[in-house]
């Protein structure tokens, strides 16, 4: 219900090693803090495969999880928490659809995200998808985080 009183929430958003290599982390950032989100927690990090399968166990046995973990852990990303009421629902709207070439213009993967003939959807960013997988993927990444 968009019109009752929401409380704050947190999300974790990653710019994944495409947005990185492609120097779209400032663009991406951008869009979240002018959307008016509030950032907590911001680190440059490289993952191993070891926190990829934890981050992404979700998808263990589907067609694209070997390759999901490959491309997640083939550069650097840029992990972030940002804050404010409905913030999980919101940034999910910025991102846009997970297939970018179908992801309405306006969004993050929709205006810079596109196939390009991969085992893996490169996307850009992730965003949690409820609150339970928000608190869940703050602790790998922020673990001190309260
Ligand atoms: P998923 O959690 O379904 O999407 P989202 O990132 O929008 O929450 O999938 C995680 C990532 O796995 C997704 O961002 C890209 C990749 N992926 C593929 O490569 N192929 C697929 O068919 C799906 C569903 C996801
Ligand atoms: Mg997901």
């Amino acid at each position: 219900d968009a019109t009752a009183p929401q409380q704050t929430e947190r999300t974790l958003v990653l710019v994944k090693p495409d947005g990185v290599e492609r120097g779209l982390t400032g663009e991406v950032l951008r869009r979240i803090e002018a959307k008016g989100y509030r950032l907590v927690a911001l680190e440059l990090r490289q993952l191993d495969r070891e926190t990829a399968a934890r981050h992404y166990a979700e998808h263990e046995g589907k067609p694209f999880f070997e390759p999901l973990l490959e491309f997640i852990t083939s550069g650097p990303l840029v992990a972030a928490v940002f804050e404010g009421q409905r913030v999980i629902e919101g940034f999910r709207s910025i991102a846009g659809a997970t297939d970018p070439t179908v992801a309405a213009p306006g969004s993050i993967r929709g205006d810079l995200a596109r196939d390009w003939g991969r085992k893996v959807i490169a996307n850009i960013v992730h965003g949690s998808d409820s609150p339970e997988s928000a608190a869940r993927e703050i602790a790998i990444y922020f673990p001190g985080l309260a």
